[in-house]
């Protein structure tokens, strides 16, 4: 790792692809396209391979040569190999990887029972809580004429709706909230994040886990009629979640269902305010809801890389991806892939299909896709019904330092 951050690539190798430059993270959508145009399938000084076409990004997610396990990585197996030569091998024992980052057959096995619990009726069940919610905040900011729609809006949103979901007691919302602050780059590389943020996030989740022991141990003496007591309950032939499992679980559930939520309400929000004519005609055609949260989904996603780790040397697109090599695909540039979506630098909130990847393919497309759509379209429908006049309040949009996930540090709006 640390050879791999000593080097310092060239713009013109990287065709100016560099997730580390504040200015890339602004605007990366010129590079996507000169990286589709002249190198769709780029090896990176950074030991990872870059795809940036939709065909090549949505196929590798649903093809058995690649894996979502990180352990199958040539940089972890060397790791192990350094650990074992030291003397203090890698004890894996107590070590339970969330299903996001298992394969089949382990992530087929998991991924089916958290399902029986995580069920469409579920989320459903949730839309009068959460348009209570939204407006409970709007209610809050409307007399000041003003708002920081990530912190007033976006970021309290989806934790609250999970951790209710959950069924972690009100009592202890506010706890819950600064540890899911702290987990905010859980999906970002290592070498990507400062030490500091790496121990705050690394204590928040150990937090999380011992808090989740104590719920866990309650709801099996007592279950409820939350998520939580569910996950405990789903069983599949005799199967059941072990509590490595069950915890692991959850934490995967903050990590996946919290950030990239409020990223997408930021996002949605911006959007819409840079494109008046849409959110005119959002604001006179209500039904046009669904379709304009897949636009912004497609045209800006919360979600920029998905990784893949080649088992064997495969060949993508003429380039040879080598065993143990990683694979980001670019799921911020597939979306603008002009070969799959006419017109796709247009932002047309009733495009119509709109086959974006936002939430991923094939086995591990995302599990809270529902959840995350049904927060995204009432939070944008509500806040653009009640609060008329909305404009931003600066020109100067500044994004987090976030590499995997894409989302504004700050939106001050007045209204
Ligand atoms: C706009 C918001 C969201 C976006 C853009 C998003 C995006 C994604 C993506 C791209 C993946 C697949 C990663 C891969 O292929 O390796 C994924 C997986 C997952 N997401 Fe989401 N997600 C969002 C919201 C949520 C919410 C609200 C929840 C739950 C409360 C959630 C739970 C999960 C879980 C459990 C997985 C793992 C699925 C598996 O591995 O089988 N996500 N999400």
């Amino acid at each position: 790792v640390a050879e791999t951050q000593e080097v310092v690539p060239t713009p013109e190798e990287l065709l100016g692809f560099n997730p580390f430059d504040p200015e890339f993270r602004r605007d990366p959508y010129p590079v996507y396209k000169e990286l589709r145009q002249r190198a769709p399938v780029l090896r990176t000084p950074f030991g990872m391979v870059v795809a940036s076409r939709y065909a090549e990004c949505a196929s590798l997610t649903h093809d058995p040569r690649f894996s979502s396990d990180q352990r199958n990585s040539a940089q972890y197996k060397l790791f192990v190999e350094q650990q074992r030569a030291a003397g203090t091998p890698v004890d894996e024992s107590e070590f339970s990887p969330s299903f996001l980052f298992l394969d089949a057959p382990d992530h087929t096995r998991l991924r089916g029972l958290v399902s029986k619990a995580f069920t469409a009726r579920r989320i459903e069940n949730l839309r009068p809580r959460i348009q209570e919610f939204v407006d409970e905040l709007i209610d809050a900011h409307q007399p000041r004429g003003s708002m920081e729609v990530i912190e007033d809006l976006a970021f309290l949103l989806p934790v609250t709706i999970i951790s209710e979901m959950l069924g972690v007691p009100s009592e202890d919302a506010d706890t819950f909230k600064a540890w899911s602050r702290e987990l905010a780059r859980s999906l970002d590389p290592e070498i990507a994040v400062p030490p500091e943020v790496i121990e705050r996030r690394q204590k928040a989740s150990e937090s999380f886990r011992d808090y989740f022991q104590t719920l866990i141990a309650k709801r099996r003496g007592d279950p409820q009629d939350d998520l939580l007591s569910a996950l405990i309950a789903a069983e599949d032939g005799g199967d059941k979640l072990t509590e490595l499992e069950l915890l692991s679980t959850c934490v995967l559930i903050l990590i996946a269902g919290h950030e990239t939520t409020v990223n997408l309400i930021g996002n949605g929000v911006l959007q819409l305010l840079r494109h008046p004519v849409q959110l005119e005609r959002l604001r006179s055609d209500p039904s046009l809801v669904k379709p304009m949260v897949e636009e912004v989904l497609r045209f800006d996603p919360p979600v920029q890389f998905n990784g893949r780790i080649a088992l064997e040397d495969t060949d993508v697109a003429g380039e040879t991806i080598h065993a143990g090599e990683m694979v980001i695909t670019l799921i911020g540039s597939a979306n603008r892939d002009p070969g799959h979506f006419p017109d796709a630098d247009t932002f047309d909130i009733a495009r119509a299909p709109n086959a974006h990847i936002a939430f991923s393919t094939g086995p591990h497309f995302c599990l809270g896709a529902a959840l995350a759509r049904l927060e995204g379209q009432i939070a944008l429908q509500t806040l653009v019904d009640r609060v008329p006049n909305l404009r931003l309040a600066t020109d100067a949009i500044e994004y987090k330092e976030n590499i995997v996930l894409r989302g504004l540090a700050a939106l001050p709006v007045t209204f």
